[in-house]
């Protein structure tokens, strides 16, 4: 979690570091700070609440220097105040730090450096680690860069650091382990980040920084090295990223822009790897593992979140085309139940970040029992995408909102794309069928648009259920997952309790919460669960529960017996999830903004979860 961002060079830090930090805001914002360092020595500002806030109290007073450091924060160790922000001092005031991730082993260092008379201003592992490297430095009269890989030689966790020291004004020292760290490199100067957005404006020449590495940026040069001293030399890769694409081109919230983008994303998803046409589909990224993938015994799906739910749709198409076991799992569990991973298995990681602390542990789980590892991720260079065998990107672009939308489409239609491949390779398709989902899939983004074109009556349903206190989620089979996602974006973005379920399931206990006061959300589409699903509604109904369903253009009994229809254009069954899942995200959407929430960054929550 929490967002970093450092800057050395010929312009002015201070403003570099705050726009920085407001594109970096989705991973964590709970306090922000800076460091910066000029004649004066090294001056660290910081405050509670939003990056915004910081830059209100430094207006007055906007401090001048062409090197500092900022961080926005997700708070783990010590709650969200002043003094646990960073950047974090040591104690001489001559170094500092920000830093991403935690130390596990704070307590331990801690409890050695206060017997030998540290004092702790914050309740933070990240304090630990500063103080910890000044001790070293005492003690060993090494260099700083020395200094710091001893220090990460003693540190267990996760981090992505920066240090400045008051000593060098041409110096930053990054590591990583675990978290992201980008480094952008511009003519004489150097930016270092958590991920690309704040740095493509001044140059699109980054090197991704590896675990255990440290970069050291001197007098104007950069070196690499690994924690163990062996240079390496920095492999500069040119970032694609347009800054439109970060920025809210005229949309109220980063959310509702990321919904509307779903046409294209969808299309950016399948673009040159199909061609429905002539029948044509490859998922490049996969090549050389299609054999493997067909072939598998058992494909284990893990991720968190929305990532996870994309997963449970995909273990329907999977096994309904393809026909190959798919045990979708939550990573965080997966990671810590000793798995049983067999010859052949596949283990496919969903996520958007790429960084997501849970699936990257799952994913070197599985490949240290001998297992493929394949990705399905956002963000290219991520870890995820790195440390798997292959994998195919989701391309829906930069995904800002903390509510994952556009996101979820993507990784469900590269899912899609992938069973297909797979199915057609095993012939447990007919060529039939095989073209008959190109087809229809390549017209997917298309009846996305039509979907967003229900927007204004998705608004007014949403004014209705805006103060509800409870929300249900129903769908069976493939709508089963979608249910699921629809009532996780309402709760994390509104703060309304929701529940997902198997429409079915409900009447194992769900049902005793039905009356006039709950409002029910019902996927409802023609599909091959349609009459047992219109069952559950007459369920719902006899007990008086209000009914939102979405259903099929054309459908006529639903419309009689419900309170609220939003209609969805035909689709192939196995291709529902694509746009039954969008009138969910705008019912969420409409009833946070109707409740007042700030929907891009909701309380308590982060884009990226780095840490356990
Ligand atoms: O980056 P990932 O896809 O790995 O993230 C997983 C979850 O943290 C994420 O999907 C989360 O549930 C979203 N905020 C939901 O909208």
């Amino acid at each position: 979690m929490c967002g970093i961002v450092a800057y050395v060079g010929h312009r002015q830090a201070y403003p570099l570091l705050i726009k920085g930090l407001k594109r970096l805001e989705y991973r964590g914002y709970d306090s922000a700070g800076v460091a910066l360092l000029n004649a004066d020595g090294l001056k660290v500002f910081k405050k509670k609440g939003k990056v915004a806030e910081l830059e209100n109290e430094l207006k007055a007073r906007e401090p001048l220097a062409t090197i500092g450091m900022g961080h926005t924060r997700w708070a783990t160790h010590g709650e969200p105040n002043d003094k646990n922000a960073h950047p974090h001092y040591s104690s001489n005031s001559k170094l500092a730090i920000i830093h991403n991730g935690i130390i596990e082993n704070f307590a331990t260092i801690k409890k050695n450096l206060q017997k030998k008379g540290y004092e702790f201003r914050s309740d933070t592992d990240s304090e630990v680690l500063i103080q910890f490297i000044e001790d070293i430095q005492k003690e060993t009269g090494a260099t700083l860069e020395e200094t710091v890989r001893l220090a990460l030689h003693e540190v267990v966790g996760a981090y992505a650091i920066v240090i400045m020291t008051e000593d060098d004004p041409t110096q930053l020292i990054a590591a990583r382990k675990g978290s992201p760290l980008v480094i952008g490199i511009g003519e004489e100067e150097f930016f270092f980040a958590s991920d690309a957005t704040p740095i493509i404006e001044y140059t699109k020449e980054v090197v991704y920084l590896d675990d255990l590495q440290i970069a050291v940026v001197r007098n104007g040069e950069l070196t690499l090295q690994n924690l163990d001293k062996t240079t390496q030399i920095p492999y500069i890769q040119k970032v694609e990223m347009e800054l439109e694409a970060i920025e809210k081109g005229g949309y109220e919230h980063f959310m509702l822009k990321e919904i509307f983008e779903q046409p294209r994303s969808i299309a950016d998803s399948m673009r040159g790897r199909l061609n429905a046409e002539d029948a044509l589909l490859e998922l490049g990224g996969l090549r050389g593992y299609m054999d493997k993938l067909a072939d598998a015994k058992r494909i284990v799906i893990v991720g968190c979140g929305t990532s996870w739910h994309a997963g449970l749709v995909a273990e329907y198409i999977f096994e309904e085309l393809a026909r190959i076991p798919v045990e979708v799992e939550y990573a965080s569990e997966f990671r810590y139940r000793n798995p049983i991973i067999k010859e052949k298995d596949i283990v496919i990681a969903i996520s958007q970040s790429g960084e997501t602390a849970d699936t990257l542990a799952a994913l070197e789980l599985a490949k240290s029992k001998g297992a493929t590892i394949l990705g399905v991720c956002n963000v290219v260079g991520s870890s995820i995408a790195r440390i798997t065998h292959a994998g195919a990107y989701t391309h829906a672009g930069p995904e800002i909102g903390v509510a994952s939308t556009k996101a979820f489409t993507a990784q469900v239609t590269v899912l899609t794309l992938m069973a297909i491949a797979v199915a057609k390779k095993r012939k447990t398709i007919s060529e039939d069928l095989y073209r008959q989902l190109l087809i229809e899939i390549d017209t997917i983004p298309a009846k996305v648009e039509r979907v967003l074109k229900a927007s204004e009556k998705i608004k007014e349903i949403a004014y209705i259920f805006t103060y509800a206190r409870n929300f249900i989620y129903l769908g069976r089979g493939l709508n089963f997952p979608v249910a699921l996602e629809g009532a996780l974006k309402l709760k994390e973005i509104s703060y309304i309790h929701a529940e997902g379920y198997p429409a079915a399931e409900m009447k194992h206990g769900p049902i005793a919460l039905i009356d006039e006061d709950m409002p029910v959300v019902v996927v409802a589409t023609k599909d091959s669960s349609y009459d047992k699903v219109v069952s559950n509604i007459q369920e719902v109904k006899a007990r008086k529960g209000r009914v939102i369903a979405v259903v099929t253009e054309g459908e006529k009994q639903l419309h009689e017996l419900v309170d609220f229809v939003i209609e969805i254009p035909k689709t192939h069954e196995i291709l529902v999830p694509l746009l039954s899942s969008i009138p969910l995200q705008l019912l969420a959407y409409y009833i946070a903004v109707m409740r007042g929430r700030n929907v891009d960054q909701p309380r308590n929550l982060a884009k990226s979860v780095t840490v356990e």
